[in-house]
């Protein structure tokens, strides 16, 4: 072979290898070659990312309402996938007028749910993309939601085009409080990454704590690359139950070959001036709103005394 063909050939390997390293979305992962240190563009130099550590000093109260989940009873069939990176379930769109949606709770728009997928560790004190005051859960689902009119293409252009939902998984001891049973029993056949499965009567509140009153609220953008700055977060400050047996079963799934993905979640994101907001549930608004009563006593009464003076 004439060396000078021997060396394009090298070129264009070198070339694929170059144009399939991090960035590329075939190549990101997280592994120590692939994983979050090296994604590229918006990842690496934008402002509004996500995760973040929700801590006390950067959180205002916010007389948000309530978020509204929509068709979130309903009950249709959703496709599960291991994809090598996470835990996918899509399939919502073909629920067509069941299709979960939401508004509410601060939101401008209202946003279809088109898929959820979770993050995870190896131990108990990692796992969860969000962190409250430093701590991490062991896991965290995030719902997403592009909004109605949009493909998700165009949403991701704007700075609200996508509302996702992120749900905090606790571990719990007690078997029988916790709907995550009907995925989990899934969790066997999604053992290696490309492995996909049906999920009948799927019903997304299944994976929704009891209680949504409370949560944060900032923007952000996507955890993985191209890390695109159209989220509006929501998320929930009560977790929902997990069995240790069903953590296990999450972490034995594989992302390649034979080898158990280690982790799938973002380290920790700057916030960068950023304030989040936070909604409190009936209870904590009762404290709030008894304080704003006294307040606009002392207001009245003051008023009062002016009058009496004068
Ligand atoms: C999962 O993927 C593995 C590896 O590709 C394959 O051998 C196995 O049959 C798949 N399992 C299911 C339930 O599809
Ligand atoms: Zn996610």
């Amino acid at each position: 072979m004439p060396s000078h063909l021997v060396l394009s050939l090298l070129l264009t390997a070198l070339l694929a290898v170059v144009q399939c390293g991090p960035g590329n979305d075939h190549a990101w992962g997280y592994d120590k070659n692939n994983g979050p240190d090296t994604w590229q563009g918006k990842c690496q130099n934008h402002l509004k990312q996500s995760p973040i550590d929700i801590r006390a000093p950067d959180v205002d109260y916010a007389l948000l309402h309530r978020m509204h989940f929509l068709n979130y009873d309903m009950d249709g069939k959703i496709e599960l996938s291991n994809t090598g990176r996470t835990l996918f379930a899509g399939g919502f769109e073909s629920w067509q007028h069941k299709q979960p949606m939401i508004q509410g709770g601060g939101l401008k728009h209202r946003y279809k749910l088109v898929q959820f997928h979770l993050h995870w560790g190896q131990n108990d004190a990692v796992g969860s993309e969000h962190a409250l005051g430093s701590l991490h859960y062991p896991a965290e689902l995030h719902l997403v939601h592009v909004r109605e009119g949009l493909t998700l293409k165009e949403a991701l252009t704007r700075p609200d085009g996508l509302a996702v939902v992120g749900v905090f998984l606790a571990r719990t001891s007690d078997p029988v409080a916790n709907n995550f049973s009907p995925i989990s029993e899934k969790l066997h056949e999604l053992r290696h990454s490309g492995n996909t499965t049906e999920l009948k009567n799927f019903r997304t509140k299944y994976v929704l704590p009891l209680d949504t009153e409370a949560f944060y609220r900032y923007e952000g953008s996507l955890t993985t690359p191209d890390c695109s700055e159209a989220v509006v977060w929501t998320v929930l400050a009560e977790p929902m139950a997990i069995s240790s047996h069903q953590l296990h079963l999450l972490r034995q799934l594989h992302n390649k070959e034979l080898v158990k993905s280690d982790k799938n979640y973002r380290p920790l994101q700057p916030l960068n001036g950023r304030r989040i907001q936070y909604r409190p549930s009936k209870f904590d608004r009762v404290s709030i709103c008894s304080s704003s009563a006294a307040f606009s006593i002392l207001v009245t009464s003051f008023t009062l005394l002016i009058s009496l003076i004068y």
